[in-house]
């Protein structure tokens, strides 16, 4: 294995499962000393484990990204551990609202938008001052095809990730001259525990087959798909890379499903 993050010290939030747990395991690999969180304590415990087992450098702290006093905590728990943190990578989010219009909750809205928007920012905010002092750093957010296009997600998960993949431009220019890169990684279908129930209706169903039929490479994905992709970018192979959403999704943003023109 190449070690392509050999000694980098790296934040990952939503830890405990799916994309952040493949993130984890790939990243440790790769050589970097990790900092997990989650809600989800038991979960990152098992990711722990396991990442000790392969000779890894690992502390885990529960958290919910939507407090910011939580994600000041976490960062303060890096910084103490490791001295300095290189990157960061805002992974942990919640889907949901699917409700038609009329029945839209903002008691839901606000719920997706704290955990998906503001967990990042909140982030961001903590350790942002750290990487410019520095001027290196590699932030990633996990946004998702939902923040491009409509027939992902509800309407307050699309807007979540639609605002997500803005904040991660603006960000991005904001810093860009301190040599900090901020970039969104936009997922397709992949199985992971958000989408679990998706995925075992469609086997009950018989349908396991049409499972991302929609996308050119005619499948979904696994989290290690996305992790890959992560850990390029918070590698220093991505070092002229900011301000980008890079969707890694089989395809399925590449082009417009017109009936009669695709097989
Ligand atoms: N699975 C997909 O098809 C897909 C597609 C596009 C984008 N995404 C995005 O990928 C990211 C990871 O999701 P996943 O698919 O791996 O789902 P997942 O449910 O397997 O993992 C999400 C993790 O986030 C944690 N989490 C939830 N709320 C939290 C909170 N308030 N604070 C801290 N941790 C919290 C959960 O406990 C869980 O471990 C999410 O941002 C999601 O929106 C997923």
């Amino acid at each position: 294995m190449a070690e392509r993050l050999k000694g980098k010290k790296a934040i990952i939030t939503g830890a405990s499962n799916g994309i952040g747990r493949a993130s984890a395991i790939l990243f440790a690999r790769e050589g970097a000393n990790l900092i997990l969180a989650d809600i989800n304590e038991a979960g990152l415990g098992q990711v722990q484990e396991e990442i000790n087992g392969m000779g890894g450098n690992v502390f885990i702290r529960k958290t919910d990204v939507s407090s910011e006093e939580e994600i000041k905590a976490l960062i303060n728990l890096g910084l103490e551990k490791f001295t300095d943190i290189d990157i960061l990578v805002n992974n942990a989010g919640i889907s949901g609202g699917l409700d038609v219009l009329e029945e839209q909750r903002l008691d839901e809205w606000q719920r997706i938008y704290e955990i998906n928007v503001l967990g990042p920012v909140y982030a961001t905010k903590h350790i942002i001052a750290h990487m410019k002092e520095r001027r290196k750093g590699s932030i990633i957010n996990i946004a998702s095809v939902a923040g491009i296009m409509s027939g992902a997600g509800g309407n307050a998960y699309s807007a979540s990730k639609a605002a997500l993949i803005n904040f991660t431009k603006t960000s991005a220019c904001e810093v860009g001259s301190y040599n900090v890169r901020i970039n969104a990684i936009c997922p397709g279908l992949i199985e992971t525990g958000m989408t679990q129930p998706f995925f075992e209706w469609a086997r009950s169903a018989g349908k396991e087959n049409q499972l991302g039929k929609y996308c050119e490479l005619k499948r979904a994905a696994h989290p290690e798909e996305v992790a890959g992709a992560i850990v390029f970018l918070a590698s220093d192979e991505a070092s002229y890379i900011t301000g980008q959403a890079i969707a890694v999704d089989g395809g399925i943003t590449a082009s417009m499903s017109v009936p009669g023109r695709k097989i």
